[in-house]
């Protein structure tokens, strides 16, 4: 295997990112999302050299400085013109791979490629020879290198030809698609992207069903599929009970108590985002109230949704969505003393913490989610043998399946009972799911999930 001086991870997203001080100078922070979440600590411990895009202009100029440590992490950030990164970003990748891999697009309008798209894709092949050009000097003879990703598809093809010394495996995070979701795309950039991922000597994913996509949309269009593992990420539960044992989480965890006043929590943690399916969710818990008259005033659910990919029409209309059915809910079901909903769209990570120790009921509800790090962390950090309601369409459905209550996304009804359910379970079911989710969801840590990719990359594969 791989010496860990010999990896290269390469991300669109690094794990630093930065801002400009009012004295001009440039202030590192750490990068955001689960993806930076999970690879840091584990990168930080190998040695594993970070190639990522610089994605703003104080980026762009700590870029200039080469190669950085930062936190015990080494990173390069590679510059690319403003204008191109923004087209690959923001359109190919957030507006178009992301909608077709979540299944996200409502096909009676969207897509509708003109030639603005082919202008975008050139950008977006543009961006991966740039991250290419740079792994090609950083690299160090036969490294094995990383490649994470639907923003970087295409970057093994590039280095094929220019270090073919290099052994590159690809991570998918995201849902793959199936072949009848890839027809949203325009057929040569479909091909293009399936012929890039054909490039690596192995590509991966959190679960079993979006390997067998893959390889369906290769067959379908004649491209050869590499050998596919899978490789679900998992928390690394001493990460998160040391984050948890923080004065911060400590603080939070007062006023989470406070929120509940006595009452039941059923909490969810998101970003703002399509595909993880927040309205229904609060249509879902109004559906509950309806139906199930004895709890009103009895339970209480804490949204934490925080902001996410405004530059998107679509992520600000469902932000305006999800706020406006929050203050429906509330109108409808509220008294004097009972808020039913709480929404805080704070991005504070020891109050989310704080929240997940805290639920006696997390719902986890996405239309599709490559895994979601949140269905497992929840259980982890739990202290109440709360119980998870989990959508079939979470990559993490099929590890966690059995010990959570599974329900389809798009069943209004069956989660609302899913809901009664939780809250009525009794203690010894509880416990006994809650002791199976803790186990399952520790199965795999970050250091699990690495290796395996790199051991991908050996002849005999993971
Ligand atoms: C989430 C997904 C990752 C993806 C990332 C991109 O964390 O799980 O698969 O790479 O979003 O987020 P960004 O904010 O960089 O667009």
């Amino acid at each position: 295997m791989a010496a860990p001086g010999d990896v290269v991870v390469v991300s669109n997203r690094g794990p630093v990112s930065f801002t400009r001080a009012d004295d001009g100078s440039l202030i590192p922070l750490r990068g955001s999302g689960g993806l930076v979440s999970g690879l840091s600590p584990v990168v930080a411990s190998t040695g594993a050299l970070w190639v990522a895009a610089a994605m703003s202009d104080p980026d762009r100029e700590a870029a200039a400085q080469g190669t950085m440590d930062v936190d015990g992490l080494r990173v390069r950030l590679v510059d690319i013109d403003a204008v191109t990164f923004t087209a690959a970003y923001e359109v190919v990748c957030n507006a178009n791979l992301w909608f077709v891999h979540h299944g996200l697009f409502d096909a009676t309008h969207r897509p509708a490629h003109d030639h603005r798209f082919d202008a975008a894709w050139a950008s977006y092949r543009h961006v991966n020879v740039a991250m290419a050009d740079a792994v090609a000097k950083e690299a160090p003879e036969g490294a094995v290198v990383l490649v994470q990703d639907y923003h970087l598809t295409l970057v093994a093809r590039f280095l094929a030809d220019l270090r073919p010394d290099l052994r590159c495996v690809h991570f998918t995070h995201t849902p793959f698609t199936d072949p009848d979701g890839l027809r949203l795309l325009p057929d040569a950039a479909a091909t293009e992207m399936l012929a890039g991922l054909g490039a690596h000597v192995a590509c991966g994913f959190h679960t079993q069903r979006w390997a067998d996509r893959f390889v369906a949309c290769c067959t379908e269009r004649g491209v050869t599929a590499p050998p596919t593992f899978v490789a679900p990420l998992g928390p690394d539960p001493d990460d998160l009970a040391s984050s948890a044992a923080s004065p911060a989480v400590a603080t939070a965890s007062q006023a989470i108590t406070s929120l509940a006043g006595g009452r039941r929590l059923v909490v969810r943690v998101d970003r703002i985002e399509p595909s993880k399916n927040i309205v229904r969710g609060l249509r879902a818990f109004d559906l509950l109230l309806t139906q199930y008259p004895q709890w009103r005033e009895k339970v209480t659910f804490a949204a934490f949704i925080y902001p996410s990919r405004e530059t998107l029409p679509e992520y600000l209309a469902y932000r305006q969505e999800a706020t406006s059915t929050v203050a429906w809910v509330n109108e409808r079901w509220g008294t004097a003393d009972w808020v039913p909903v709480v929404a805080n769209l704070g991005d504070d990570y020891p109050t989310s913490l704080a929240a997940l120790g805290a639920y006696d009921v997390l719902l986890v509800n996405p239309i599709r989610d490559g895994l979601n790090l949140v269905a497992k962390e929840g259980p982890l950090l739990n202290g109440h043998d709360g119980v998870l309601v989990l959508s079939s369409e979470a990559g993490a459905a099929d590890e966690l399946g059995d010990a959570a209550l599974v329900v389809n996304p798009f069943d209004l009804a069956a989660t609302a009972e899913a809901l009664h359910r939780a809250l009525t379970m009794g203690d010894p079911e509880r416990a006994e799911r809650a002791t199976a989710l803790r186990s399952l969801a520790a199965a795999h840590s970050p250091h699990t999930w690495f290796d395996a990719q790199v051991a991908a990359a050996e002849p005999n594969g993971p």
